[in-house]
């Protein structure tokens, strides 16, 4: 890794935001982009966009190439006190709410769609059979 690996706060790393002075934190990495925001084949307000903020994630949706990756340690300036980051907020799936805690309901229909039939079945046997013998 590059520099010193100072490690910056979220606080410290927003004051630098402008095209003349643009730092972004990318994978927990802080990298200073002031040199690079002309140059940016993707352009400066994009970065601009990201900055005062974790910009892994614009980053990431871009698809930069490696060579992209590849150029960032020549920005790199240290690291990012992950602490004053705030947590993302992860989609959580509503916990799917348990029917049928109690099983034996569960059996009784199974018991049910299997008898069912069955009697009908034997109804109409029998009814036959039955009207059969009388006729
Ligand atoms: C250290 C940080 C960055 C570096 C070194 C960098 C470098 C590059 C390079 C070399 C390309 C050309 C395509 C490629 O090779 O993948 C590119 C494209 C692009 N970048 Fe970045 N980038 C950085 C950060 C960002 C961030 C944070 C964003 C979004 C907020 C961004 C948005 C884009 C976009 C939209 C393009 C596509 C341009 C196009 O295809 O028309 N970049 N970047």
């Amino acid at each position: 890794m590059g520099a010193d690996g100072k490690v910056y706060t979220l606080e410290e790393v927003s004051q630098h935001r402008s095209s003349k002075d643009c730092w972004l934190i990318i994978g927990g990495k802080v990298y200073d982009l002031t040199k690079f925001m002309e140059d940016h084949p993707g352009g400066d307000e994009v970065l601009l966009s990201a900055t005062g903020k974790d910009a892994t994630d614009d980053f990431e949706d871009v698809g930069h190439s490696s060579s992209a990756r590849a150029m960032m340690d020549e920005f790199y300036i240290g690291e990012i006190d992950a602490s004053t980051i705030p947590k993302k907020v992860k989609y959580a799936p509503p916990k799917q709410p348990h029917y049928n805690q109690d099983k034996t309901t569960e059996f009784i229909i199974k018991l049910l769609q299997f008898l069912v039939p069955l009697a009908i079945l034997g109804l109409a046997v029998g009814i036959r059979f039955y009207t059969k013998s009388t006729s």
